[in-house]
């Protein structure tokens, strides 16, 4: 196939180049943005009669049935063509004849590319927005159901004090609620269209940039013609808050896998989202949250080739960053794939609160209370301290819990214990005291969960 920019070349291509050059086997899937940015820059040349508005007319229609037939499966890319750019431009000039070779007038793959890349970010954004939405409107949910299921929370995974598992969740609905702020805000900077800023130095092209920017339904038009190129920002800042969102999934499957595990007993996953061994009769494995777990590291190594593939690299275009493109698809689709398993996992799984509430009852999760109620009682708090410190090293010794401890045995340690004891190391009184915001309480945590569904409903707007 005689080359676009053949014209200054004696030689063909060595067929290895041309397999190793040529992006169409992945950045065909740039079509739609392809041909609708090309519509827009057809009709805008017509309008500032860079070519006359008949051309135009017949570009935007060839565009148009191209459209058509490649969503119809009608349509072969030729490796030959490079890339989704001179795939489009050759199948137009096919089709409608000689006008087809005005379309690139005033316009670089250069500028095309990062215009391409920017409308299907922009789109994918929106598609992930979306879904955090849906996966955050489960978790209020499900922290609804469970305001007042007394569980364990731990550090460096020893039980510490008891929450709840309403609470445990929303700490994610936080976390969710912070990556959705992430990928808006990327959203915002990736809303700039970069056509017109040419090969690197624009053009002498008489064109509209701003009628361009608002067919194709952009905020604002890049200011650079350098940085309009060169500009990858918007990737990076995808696949960065993409690599935080998939940390926080894989902490939330870790805990969900354990959770599962006999040893803790505390939920169960649902069928539909389980799997079994091909030997071990027995076996339900939590594979969707493994698998997540497993996917982030893929996300981070996307983020990290993308950052690498960038360094040092000259303004402006360099072929470099067609290696942009595999790892932004791959981002997207892990993290959507992510999104839309992990949220009807969750949806679905089964607690068992009577585990959880029993797991909080061991461990001596009170002892923070207790040694609190002396500090009350104006005891300093570094002696309450090591007063209960002691309570518990007896309570280990004779296999008892702070429970169990006579009043008098309390006394023999301090004599500020009262009766009043018994009620302050009551699991439920823990969780139910702690009414600071931030903190477990059910009161607390409710109101944490009608603010979220403020938030959520503004959002959907
Ligand atoms: N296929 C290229 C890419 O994805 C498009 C831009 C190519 N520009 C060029 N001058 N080779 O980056």
């Amino acid at each position: 196939m005689s080359k676009l920019w053949g014209g200054r070349f004696q030689k063909e291509t060595d067929r290895l180049v041309e397999d190793f050059h040529s992006s169409i086997s992945f950045d065909a899937r740039l079509y739609a943005q392809d041909i609708r940015g090309s519509m827009a820059h057809a009709r805008m040349l017509g309008e500032t009669g860079v070519i006359g508005r008949e051309e135009a007319k017949i570009l935007i229609e060839g565009l148009k049935e191209l459209l058509h037939e490649i969503e119809a499966g009608k349509v072969e890319f030729e490796v030959g063509a490079e890339d989704i750019h001179m795939n489009v431009e050759t199948l137009l000039t096919m089709k409608v004849g000689d006008v087809g070779k005005k379309l690139h007038t005033g316009r670089s793959r250069n500028d095309q590319v990062a215009l391409d890349a920017k409308m299907f970010i922009k789109e994918e954004l929106k598609n992930v927005l979306h879904l955090l939405l849906d996966l955050e409107k489960t978790i209020l949910n499900l922290a609804e159901e469970n305001l007042e299921t007394v569980m364990p929370g731990y550090t460096h995974l020893q039980k510490a004090q008891p929450i709840t598992l309403g609470h445990h969740l929303m700490a994610y609905f936080e976390m969710f609620r912070r990556d959705y702020g992430r990928f808006a805000d990327t959203l915002k900077r990736a809303d700039v269209m970069p056509l017109g800023s040419g090969a690197l130095a624009g053009t002498t092209f008489p064109l509209n940039r701003e009628m361009v920017r608002e067919e194709l339904d952009f905020a604002a038009i890049t200011l650079n013609s350098l940085d309009g190129v060169s500009d990858r920002d918007y990737l990076l800042e995808f696949e960065s808050s993409a690599s935080i969102l998939m940390m926080h999934f894989s902490r939330l499957c870790e805990e969900i896998i354990l959770w599962a595990s006999d040893e803790f007993s505390f939920v169960v996953l649902d069928d539909a989202y389980s799997t079994g061994s091909s030997i071990m009769p027995q076996k339900k494995n939590p594979d969707v949250a493994e698998l997540i777990r497993g996917k982030t590291g893929r996300v981070y190594g996307n983020l990290m080739g993308s950052l690498a593939m960038l360094k040092s690299l000259p303004l402006a275009y360099n072929k470099d960053m067609q290696e942009d493109k595999e790892a932004l698809f791959d981002t997207v689709d892990t993290v959507k794939k992510s999104l839309l398993t992990l949220t009807p996992m969750l949806g679905t799984m089964k607690v068992n609160k009577a585990n959880m509430a029993q797991g909080a009852k061991g461990g001596f999760t009170n002892a923070t209370d207790v040694a609190d109620y002396l500090a009350k009682k104006q005891v300093p708090f570094r002696e309450a301290h090591s007063i209960v410190g002691q309570l518990v090293f007896k309570c280990i010794e004779e296999g008892r819990v702070l429970e169990d401890l006579a009043i008098e045995e309390y006394r023999n340690y301090s004599t500020v214990f009262d009766e009043d004891i018994y009620e302050v190391i009551d699991i439920y009184e823990c969780v139910e005291k702690r009414v600071l915001t931030g903190g477990p309480a059910p009161t607390t945590v409710a109101a944490h969960i009608d603010s979220g569904r403020t938030w959520l409903s503004n959002e959907r707007l």
